[in-house]
């Protein structure tokens, strides 16, 4: 490990900020205090052979922004939940408690983990009714970005998430000095189930989604639970290399990210090794994730952006902010132009490092997958025109590759999520493409997803848009 000692290094961040960020920032030490320890310096740590944990699940009074408090439901009484940070191939057993006024349960986004562990109430397990407890448990595997939340109807988006990290087993490939977990989200100030009724008053029928927005309006972004006002700074060296970790864990908000005066190295899709790509934006849909890595060589302050694909405007500014800088940070409302008219991410930019499974011969399965949209009225989200649950179940057959063959028939974006495996995304004209968990389909496109019928179970697939999610656009696909 290079650089200095960390406590130094935080220190002086701690003195630049006085000469940007004027009152908010400085003025509450707790708030210090909880960004002091966002940051950190990436050392080799020996973990315990299993981890127990424990997440208690409750409503919770958060500050968003300077001044401003919500009341919500958390884990542990934050938005984000803590962080759960792991050893690749590590047993975790994690305690949910409901102290919450309503049943719950908790998903862990993209890991592929036993069928009965994987969180979906009413599909793998009971929902755990206020009171009651249920204790999670498998390996964690493979390495990666994840995180978990709750997957009952639409309490995600009160706050009910945290990120979960597996580390890799070997150190030896870590090439990052510094690591920042940053999770993106939209934050509705009514309810979720209030904003739902508000959707289905907007319906076709009723002119309003047709040239609107079918998502709901909301009234601010988050960044690690906190509007850009009171983001939490990312301190850096001068010479280190830093990884951030970008997770969109929005309901409905497809997020583009780019950090002014550096570059952005993408190495890792929804957790997985991709061949390293330079870009100056990148796209995020919901439920997904991205690892990248900059080197620190442009010392200053500098903005991290982040914003709705949607708007031209930016909505989170997080000051990137180097030791011993005398800058100070300019507000930013638009995109700054040289990363607007950058390179921006696609998907056929993502090569994969390894294949996550390898094909059982012969056997392939081929499913079509149609994106739809109730014709008549109301806010009914389809796959092959049923809108779950009054949907069938889709077999697999065990060992089986499957072959999704999905195709967006509607004018909106759908970011869709298969529980309990990877699947590799063909786009047309491709033979190979990367491994992924979730994967955004834009309006009218098509594309495959591959992936092989390894982990039994009933495994939920549906939009990562809630609200598409909780308007029919999920299936269950049920290994026979
Ligand atoms: Cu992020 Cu069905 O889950
Ligand atoms: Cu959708």
């Amino acid at each position: 490990m290079k650089g200095r000692p960390v406590q130094k290094l935080l220190c002086i961040a701690r003195m630049d900020l006085r000469l940007f960020t004027r009152r908010e920032f400085l003025s509450d030490s707790a708030y210090v205090a909880a960004w002091l320890g966002v940051g950190r310096r990436l050392a080799a740590t020996t973990l315990p052979e299993a981890r127990e944990i424990t997440l208690t699940a409750r409503e919770t009074t958060v500050e968003i922004s300077p001044g401003q408090t919500r009341t919500t439901w958390a884990y542990d009484g934050r938005v984000p939940g803590p962080e759960i940070r792991v050893r690749e191939g590590e047993r975790v057993r994690i305690t949910l408690r409901n102290e919450l006024p309503a049943p719950t349960s908790i998903h862990w986004h993209g890991v592929p983990v036993p069928n009965a562990m994987d969180g979906v109430a009413g599909v793998t397990q009971a929902p755990v009714s206020p009171g009651d407890s249920f204790t999670y448990e498998f390996d964690a595997s493979p390495a990666g970005t994840y995180f978990y939340h709750s997957h009952v109807g639409l309490q995600l988006d009160r706050g009910l998430y945290g990120p979960l990290i597996i580390e890799p087993r070997e150190d030896a490939g870590a090439t990052a000095d510094r690591e920042y977990v940053l999770l993106l989200d939209d934050w509705l100030d009514i309810t979720p189930e209030q904003a739902f009724a508000e959707l289905q008053q907007r319906s076709p029928m009723r002119g309003g989604m047709m040239g609107g927005s079918d998502d709901p309006l909301y009234a601010a972004h988050l960044v690690n639970g906190r509007t850009g006002g009171l983001a939490a700074p990312l301190a850096v060296a001068r010479g280190e290399r830093v990884r951030l970790r970008l997770i969109n864990a929005g309901s409905a908000t497809t997020f583009r990210v780019g950090l002014a005066g550096h570059r952005l190295t993408v190495t890792h899709a929804d957790g997985q090794r991709v061949r390293p790509i330079d870009v100056d934006t990148l796209v995020i849909g919901v439920g997904e994730r991205y690892d990248v890595q900059f080197v620190a060589g442009n010392p200053g302050v500098w903005p991290l952006v982040a914003g709705s694909i949607d708007s031209p405007l930016v909505s989170l500014v997080v000051p990137l902010v180097y030791e011993r800088t005398l800058d100070s940070l300019r507000p930013v409302t638009v995109w700054p132009s040289e990363l607007s008219r950058g390179r921006a991410l696609r998907y056929v930019d993502l090569v994969p490092v390894e294949r996550m499974t390898t094909p059982a011969p012969g056997v392939v399965q081929t499913i079509p997958i149609t994106l739809g949209s109730a014709m008549m009225g109301g806010y009914v989200w389809t796959i092959n025109g049923q809108a779950y649950p009054n949907a069938d179940p889709i077999g697999l057959d065990p060992g089986a590759r499957v072959r999704l063959r999905v195709t967006n028939a509607t004018m909106m974006r759908h970011p869709l999520h298969l529980h309990g495996h990877f699947f590799t995304v063909r786009l047309p004209g491709q033979t190979s493409g990367p491994a992924k968990d979730t994967v955004v389909v834009d309006p009218m496109a098509s594309f495959d997803l591959d992936f092989v019928a390894d982990n039994p179970g009933r495994w939920f697939f549906h939009c990562h848009h809630l609200y598409h999610m909780e308007g029919g656009m999920a299936r269950t696909l049920e290994y026979r």
